[in-house]
């Protein structure tokens, strides 16, 4: 089987909307591997902070991004993915909300996003892939069978967000949370590289209000066995 006959689901998204526990448990199900994009960035965003890299050298940051090692698994409880970096677990530093804001700020520098774009197309292992972010179904995949735009109101992704860091001990607060998430969406859906936009052929799922399980179930559905 070529990689392009390999099946995906796209699963993108603004921060908080549930991309991530959807994607893993939809994963689970079909027995299919993950990726979790936003993790990729978040990620290098830690590694260059590590090496001394700074966020504007772009140059460098694409060598970074081409050469790191790191892996990523489904944490077994399904809320996130574990990463190990250059040997180290920093799981817990991906999820504080400065990884998210430096992620979005590399994340717009063109280079950087072609170089993690080869990395992303290598998780295309049968006998299938979800993957989640905000260019799966426009740009990293657009061939996916599936895909899926799942958004929430801005309330409603500060409180999950909020919810997630305080569960795993992080000081945070709503109010800065709320904020913080606003200037990432507006930074994600303008930038002119990859803007977080619905690909035209995306079933956008509105998750306020919603538990995850009846939004797992309504993607599954569209599976074909
Ligand atoms: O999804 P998550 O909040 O972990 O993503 C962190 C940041 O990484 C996003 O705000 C976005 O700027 C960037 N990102 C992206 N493209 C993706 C996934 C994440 O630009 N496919």
């Amino acid at each position: 089987m070529t990689n392009t006959n390999i099946p995906v689901i796209a699963i993108d998204g603004p921060s908080g909307a549930g991309k991530g526990t959807v994607s893993l448990r939809v994963a689970k199900h079909l027995g299919w591997h993950t990726l979790d994009s936003g993790a990729m960035y978040r990620v290098l965003a830690i590694a260059a902070h590590r090496h001394k890299i700074s966020l504007e050298d772009e140059t460098a940051l694409a060598t970074l991004a081409t050469d790191l090692e790191v892996h990523f698994a489904p944490l077994p409880d399904l809320s996130g993915t574990q990463v190990i970096l250059e040997g180290q677990d920093v799981s817990p530093d991906l999820r504080r909300e400065s990884s998210g804001a430096a992620a979005s700020l590399i994340a717009a520098k063109p280079t950087v996003r072609q170089a993690l774009l080869t990395r992303q197309r290598a998780f295309r292992q049968a006998p299938g892939l979800v993957a989640d972010g905000r260019d799966m179904g426009t740009v990293v995949f657009p061939d996916a069978a599936i895909k899926i735009f799942l958004t929430a109101s801005a309330e409603e992704r500060a409180q999950r967000r909020y919810k997630q860091l305080i569960d795993i001990g992080i000081d945070a607060k709503l109010s800065n949370i709320l904020i913080e998430i606003a200037e990432r969406d507006k930074r994600d859906s303008t930038r002119t590289i990859a803007p977080l936009i619905a690909a035209a052929d995306a079933l956008v799922i509105d998750t306020t209000g919603v538990p995850i399980e009846p939004v797992v179930a309504r993607i599954l559905e569209r599976v074909v066995h």
